[in-house]
C-alpha cells in the first residue's frame, strides 16, 4: 500500500546538489500533473544488480502548456505554472527543477524565485530569448535572443534575491536554437557565469549537435579561465542516441528528459480512445489500460479504504458506562442520574460518545436501576445488572 509523501520544502531543495554530489550526475524525468510526478518519482528498475531511479522532476513548459491544451509560447502565466507546481510538489518528495521560459522582466523573475524557494524546488532554468519565446524544438519558429547583457543582468537580480545557496538559477543558451552559433554561445556563457550562474544549459534541436559536443568539450577550459565551474545541463530530446551516462562522462551534471511522461500518454490516449469508438465497447481498451486498481493503489485510495474499515471496526467496541454507583448526598437515585448544567451525567456522556462516532453503549445499572427504563428505546444502548 503505497503511503503518502512528506518532505519538508528545505529538505527537498538542497536534495538535487546531494544527489549530484553522491551520483555524479542527476537524472531528471519530466512531470506536469501530480499523476505524473508520482510515476517519475517511484519509477525504479535494476540493471545489472543496480537499482535505478530518477532524481527529480523537470517542471516543463511544453508539457504544462500541452496537457492544457494549450501551445508552448509564453500563453500559460506564472500563476497558472505555479498550480502545476504545487500539485506536483503535494504528492512527490524528489527535487523538482522548474523551467522558467524567459523569467519575464527583471521584477517578476525576482518574484517568481523567490516563490520557488519557497515551496523547496531546487532549480529553476531560464532561457536567454525575448518573451514571448516559441519551443525550441519548433525548428520552423523564429527564435529570437535576448540581449545577452540585460539577461545576465536576470540571473544576478535572480541569485541577488534567493535565500539559500541550495537554491540554483541555471542560465539556458539557445544559440544553437537560434542559429546564432557557437562562437555565440561561448560568449554568452562567459557572461551568464560572470553574473552568477549556477548551471549551463545548452540547448539543441539538432540529432546530431556537433556544435553542442564541441561547446562541452571546451567548457571546463572555460571553466578554468573564469575560475568557476557551474553544472552543465543537457536536455536529450533531439539527440537521445546519446545515453545518460554517455552524456555524463561528456561532463553534463544534469540530464533531463523533458517531455516524455506527456508524449507516450498522448498517444496511449489516442489508442485507446480509437479502440472503443472501433470496437463498439471498452472490452479490448481494457488490455490497453491499467486497472481502476492500480489507479487506486498509486493515488492512496486503498489506504483510505484500509483507514475507514479499522475506524468502523474500531467505533464498533462497545463503550462500558460504569453507572450502578450510589451518591451519598444524593442518594435516591443512580448517582449517574443527577443532573448537571440541566441534564444528567449520563446525557452529557451519551453526547460525547455520540459526537465520536462510537455506536454502541453498555450501561452498567445497580442501585435503582429501574430509572435507567426511559433509555430502554435507543437501540445503541443496552443494560448490564450489576
Ligand atoms: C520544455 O520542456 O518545455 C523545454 C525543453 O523547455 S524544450 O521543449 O526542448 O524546449
Ligand atoms: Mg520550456
Amino acid at each position: 500500500m503505497n503511503q503518502p509523501v512528506h518532505v519538508t520544502p528545505g529538505q527537498r531543495l538542497g536534495a538535487l546538489k546531494r544527489a549530484i554530489a553522491d551520483n555524479g550526475f542527476a537524472r531528471i524525468m519530466e512531470a506536469h500533473s501530480g499523476l505524473s510526478g508520482i510515476i517519475g518519482e517511484r519509477a525504479q528498475v535494476v540493471v545489472d544488480g543496480e537499482t535505478l531511479e530518477f532524481d527529480g522532476l523537470w517542471e516543463s513548459s511544453l508539457t504544462d502548456s500541452a496537457t492544457k491544451g494549450l501551445p508552448d509560447a509564453s500563453i500559460i502565466g506564472n500563476e497558472s505554472r505555479l498550480h502545476t507546481i504545487d500539485e506536483i510538489l503535494h504528492v512527490t518528495s524528489k527535487p523538482m527543477i522548474v523551467d522558467g521560459d524567459t523569467g519575464g522582466e527583471i521584477p517578476q523573475f525576482e518574484y517568481f524565485v523567490q516563490h520557488l524557494e519557497r515551496k523547496g524546488v531546487s532549480a529553476v532554468i531560464i532561457e536567454d530569448k525575448v518573451f514571448p519565446k516559441r519551443n525550441s524544438l519548433d525548428a520552423a519558429a523564429s527564435q529570437a535572443l535576448d540581449d545577452p547583457v540585460k539577461f545576465a543582468g536576470k540571473i544576478t537580480a535572480g541569485k541577488r534575491v534567493a535565500l539559500t545557496e541550495d537554491f540554483m538559477i541555471i542560465a539556458r543558451l539557445e544559440s544553437l536554437i537560434a542559429g546564432t552559433g557557437l562562437a555565440d554561445a561561448r560568449h554568452r556563457a562567459e557572461l551568464y557565469i560572470d553574473a552568477g550562474t549556477d548551471g549551463i544549459m545548452i540547448h539543441s534541436n539538432r540529432r546530431d549537435p556537433d556544435d553542442l559536443f564541441e561547446f562541452v568539450s571546451g567548457y571546463d577550459a572555460m571553466c578554468e579561465r573564469m575560475g568557476r565551474r557551474p553544472l552543465l545541463v543537457a536536455v536529450p530530446t533531439t539527440y537521445n542516441q546519446h545515453s545518460d551516462r554517455e552524456l555524463a562522462s561528456l561532463g553534463f551534471d544534469i540530464i533531463i528528459h523533458a517531455n516524455q511522461q506527456l508524449r507516450s500518454s498522448h498517444r496511449a490516449m489516442n489508442g485507446v480512445v480509437q479502440s472503443i469508438l472501433e470496437t463498439g465497447s471498452s472490452w479490448q481498451a481494457d488490455e490497453l489500460s491499467t486497472s481502476t486498481k492500480e489507479i487506486f493503489s498509486l493515488v492512496g485510495h486503498d489506504r483510505i479504504t484500509a483507514t475507514d474499515r479499522e475506524r468502523s471496526e474500531a467505533l464498533r467496541l462497545p463503550v462500558i458506562i460504569p453507572a450502578a454507583g450510589r451518591d451519598e448526598v444524593f442518594s435516591e437515585g443512580p448517582k449517574s442520574l443527577i443532573p448537571v448544567a440541566g441534564k444528567p451525567i449520563l446525557e452529557h456522556q451519551l453526547e460525547s460518545i455520540r459526537k465520536a462516532g462510537l455506536k454502541r453503549t453498555v450501561i452498567v445499572r445497580g442501585h435503582e436501576g429501574g430509572q435507567f427504563d426511559t433509555y430502554a428505546t435507543d437501540e445503541n444502548l443496552s443494560f448490564s445488572d450489576n
